[in-house]
């Protein structure tokens, strides 16, 4: 069972804040850029008041607001990635506000934004449950959660793919960032995440309508957006 613990998890993060942003285009190759700006294109018919919800450094935040014309909240709870974001979140989202805070008890009041979006960060939740609870509670009726995160692609090229995601991109995102056990971490977490079918259920328990997955890059992301 992987530790999730969330004392674990944000010091885990702060100890690669300050090469997150390198690691991430190094390691997908940039297709984590063109990830995001899907998200941000889609996530809402019009522009409406976005929380970004375990948004790190804030690159979906800042896609959010060029590509969807958004009002943005960019929330997390490790300081250190906030930080790290801050000047880039103040140069290309200047409206967008840094928020500290835990998605699994979030500071809004019920019903706040038209649109919530959660990047690679479900995946961390201690209680993924909870954070999807909490995201709709945020959410006014009608309004959209958008979550990208990992998942394994199929046959042939699960294979190639595990082979790097399992060994060479732990050597890597060690070598970038000084910090090995986070890049060990990443290819486990996503192999006992429920991706699919599996996710898509939780998001209807916790109480989203319309729920739909879209697969990307072979299915190396997956896209989820549902209803509140
Ligand atoms: C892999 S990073 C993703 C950052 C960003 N969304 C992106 O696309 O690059 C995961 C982030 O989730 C945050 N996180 C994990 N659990 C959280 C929680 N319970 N509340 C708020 N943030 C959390 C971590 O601090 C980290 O910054």
């Amino acid at each position: 069972m992987l530790d999730k613990d969330p004392h674990q998890i944000r010091s885990m993060f702060a100890s690669v804040s300050h090469r997150y942003d390198t690691a991430n285009r190094v390691l997908s190759m940039r297709f984590d850029v063109a990830w995001r700006k899907r998200v941000a294109r889609q996530l809402l018919p019009a522009p409406g008041r976005v929380l970004d919800l375990a948004a790190g450094t804030g690159d979906l935040t800042v896609d959010l607001a060029r590509y969807g014309q958004h009002r943005v909240v960019s929330a997390d709870f490790t300081y250190e990635m906030l930080a790290h974001g801050q000047l880039k979140v103040l140069e290309r989202a200047p409206g967008a506000v840094q928020v500290a805070a835990d998605a699994l008890a979030l500071p809004f009041q019920s019903g706040s934004f038209d649109g919530v979006s959660v990047a690679f960060g479900v995946r961390n939740f201690h209680d993924p449950l909870q954070g999807l609870r909490e995201t709709r509670r945020v959410l006014r009726t009608d309004g959209a959660l958008g979550v990208l995160e990992f998942s394994m692609p199929r046959q042939p090229l699960r294979f190639v793919y595990g082979i790097y995601f399992r060994h060479i991109l732990p050597a890597i995102g060690g070598f970038i960032t000084g910090t090995r056990s986070p890049y060990d971490y990443l290819p486990a977490s996503v192999q006992t995440f429920p991706e699919g079918n599996a996710f898509l259920s939780l998001m209807s328990e916790a109480g989203f309508r319309n729920c739909v997955a879209a697969r990307m890059s072979g299915g190396i992301v997956t896209f989820y957006r549902g209803e509140a």
